[in-house]
């Protein structure tokens, strides 16, 4: 598959948690005797204030799961108390600041008195079990603090992230129905500053159902005040009693909401449980990464994505790690910062995203060379697939040729790693994501529904419940159903294309779906094009992606203005404004071309095959075109495509 050596598991790594022959036995008990499994692991993983009845049930017809059932724990006891016996003093979260002057350190003990005293807070302004609580912030301890206090009380956190416009807030605390938002003055990156309580402010708006939004004081820059809804946290905080008993929750009690994109519609609210969660999150984190206690582990993913909730807290949090917490970007003040940072805190483990590492593979080594990089032991990407030649670079220059890479496959929906190598255990074949995690069966399917059997290439689905599993969209069932579950009865449909080598090696190979992957940032090309047509002079669009040499994808729009409007640079300007209004900076397009028609089949279906081919700029595969209710609107397209 690929033209890239096979990396061996290195001797550094022959102690690891789990080697190829442990792999091999457990992945294979997972999956034939499930129940025994997962019932050691969640006692080996969790402590449990009262235990469980059934380990699983689950309908793949109807995607019902349910994990754990009868049992009680609380996630912020797991992820704090329990810890402290032997780990008081020892760090939970390093915070890195935009500011490299700016750091901070917060032990077990301090997290512990931190979300005690939130959560007391969120008590006495009225917020109790089940309620929503909206968390808009930028990269500070606090927004950790938070969802760990919403977990501590039984509330359900919906964080979204700091990136996003008003209008896109507004639409998540609506549909979430939250009733409170905790957020902060403004955030601060690659130096300047992000207004998130003007943002705020704005959303609330339309929002009459949340009663009190707490603001962190971050900048101390200029904020608007509305001093019946408005307190500020460490106000608050500074006055909240200490202690605060984590409240028993049921393993199937919601744990978060967090929306992410599809193809049609508004973001879905995916909601996540709290046993089986937390399970795969501890799991998974332990050992996909090979944590070993003391070590520093940092993951440069944003609260406001999954990969923050799943590796930046609750994962390492389960384990008594330390999770470091960068509020800065990798290129600011350089694009050094990311190996000064490591230097600076001796980082072991290093997580982020292809999107990341080509950008700094293209300034060049001379950055990475700079710092010494002698802590690091392991290196590893999700979000995207990542070409075998930035691999390749991450693997032999950030990693001195010393450590693995793990390239982790997993969703939103899916709550943690799914598809990885484990680097105890797994040779690494760069651009794959390998095999699966334990428990997880995985088959790939052909148009017709039929498995494909040993190598070949198809939709990626699994075969059955895991337990981070969606269990829900929120206030829509039936929505989750039809996404996940309704393709092909009985499997849950990933949205990925994938193949699977004569090793049995998986590559995955992207979205089937009309899901763009921009930066590591998932966005329905729905969304944009919803964005587009609220100009008044626009009467249709059209996105789909196109390969970007940094983002991986770009967004490539095909515009058509209303009879009579001449389309200018001053019209372009405004859509491109348009769409950061509407859901923020990363829906930015890249390319907008003004189509005068657009390839639709005679019953009117917009043939984005074709729309695509032109954006690859793949004019010879344009295929039949003969089908469609004018083929010269195609010819027009290629003719007038920019660039
Ligand atoms: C989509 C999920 C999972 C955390 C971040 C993204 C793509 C994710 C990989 C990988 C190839 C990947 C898939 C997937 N994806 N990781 N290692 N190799 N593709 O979560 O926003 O829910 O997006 O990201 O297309 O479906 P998400």
């Amino acid at each position: 598959m690929s033209e890239f050596p096979i990396h061996p598991v290195p001797a550094n790594f022959a102690d690891a948690h789990i080697d190829a022959e442990r792999y091999a036995e457990l992945y294979r008990r997972s999956l034939e005797e499930p129940e025994a499994f997962w019932s050691e692991q969640a006692e080996a993983f969790l402590d449990w204030l009262a235990p469980w009845e059934t380990v699983c049930s689950y309908d793949f017809t109807t995607g019902d799961a349910s994990w754990f059932s009868g049992g009680k724990l609380n996630v912020s006891q797991n992820c704090i108390d329990r810890h402290l016996p032997a780990r008081a003093e020892q760090a939970a979260l390093l915070w890195e600041g935009d500011d490299p002057a700016d750091s901070r350190t917060i032990t077990y003990a301090e997290l512990k008195d931190a979300v005690c005293r939130l959560a007391n807070a969120l008590k006495a302004r009225g917020v109790g079990k089940g309620d929503r609580v909206c968390i808009y912030m930028p990269m500070i301890p606090e927004a950790a603090f938070a969802m760990l206090a919403c977990a501590r009380i039984g509330a359900i956190h919906s964080v979204v992230f700091g990136g996003f416009s008003p209008e896109a807030l507004k639409d998540r605390i609506i549909d979430a129905d939250c009733c409170a938002l905790i957020t902060a003055d403004e955030g601060l990156r690659g130096g300047k500053p992000i207004p998130l309580k003007a943002n705020a402010d704005k959303a609330l708006t339309h929002c009459p159902g949340v009663h009190s939004c707490i603001v962190v004081r971050r900048t101390g820059g200029d904020i608007g005040w509305d001093a019946e809804r408005d307190a500020w946290y460490h106000e608050l905080v500074a006055t909240a009693p200490a202690e605060c008993e984590p409240e028993p929750m049921d393993a199937e009690d919601p744990l978060f909401i967090l929306y992410t994109s599809g193809s049609t519609g508004k973001p879905k609210g995916v909601l996540h449980t709290t046993g089986g969660y937390l399970l795969q999150a501890a799991m998974s984190f332990k050992y996909v990464f090979d944590y070993r206690d003391g070590e520093v582990y940092w993951c440069t993913a944003d609260v406001g994505w999954v990969t923050g909730h799943t590796y930046i807290v609750y994962g390492p949090l389960a384990n008594g790690a330390i999770s470091l917490v960068f509020e800065g970007v990798p290129t600011y003040p350089d694009a050094g910062r990311c190996w000064e940072v490591v230097d600076k805190h001796k980082v072991n483990t290093f997580y982020t995203a292809p999107t990341a590492i080509r950008a700094l593979q293209a300034v060049g080594d001379e950055p990475v060379k700079r710092a010494s990089r002698e802590t690091l032991r392991l290196l590893g990407t999700v979000g995207e697939p990542i070409n075998p030649e930035a691999w390749e670079w991450y693997y032999r220059v950030v990693g001195d040729g010393r450590c693995p890479v793990v390239d982790t496959w997993w969703q939103t929906e899916t709550g943690a790693h799914m598809i990885t190598p484990l680097p105890g255990a797994t040779a690494l074949k760069p651009g794959s994501a390998s095999f699966p995690f334990f428990g997880v069966e995985l088959a790939l399917l052909a148009e017709d529904g039929s498995e494909i059997e040993g190598p070949g290439a198809g939709y990626l689905v699994v075969k059955r419940s895991w337990p981070s599993q969606i269990r829900s969209v929120y206030g829509d069932h039936q929505r989750m159903v039809d996404t996940y579950f309704s393709h092909y009865p009985g499997y849950y449909f990933t949205g990925d294309g994938a193949s699977r080598d004569e090793d049995g090696y998986y590559w995955i190979t992207g979205r089937v779906d009309d899901v763009l992957n921009v930066s590591g940032h998932r966005m329905g090309t729905a969304e944009v094009e919803s964005a587009l047509v609220l100009h008044d002079k626009i009467a249709e669009a059209a996105v789909v992606g196109f390969p970007h040499d940094i983002k991986g994808q770009g967004i490539y729009c095909y515009v058509t203005p209303m009879q009579g409007v001449e389309p200018d640079e001053q019209l372009k300007a405004e859509l491109i404004a348009l769409c950061v209004q509407e859901i923020g900076p990363i829906a930015k397009p890249d390319v907008i071309q003004w189509a005068p028609g657009l390839p639709k089949t005679r019953s009117g279906k917009i043939m984005r095959r074709i729309l695509r081919k032109i954006a690859e700029n793949e004019l010879d595969g344009l295929g039949d075109t003969s089908t469609l209710a004018d083929p010269a609107v195609v010819d027009n397209l290629v003719e007038n495509r920019p660039g």
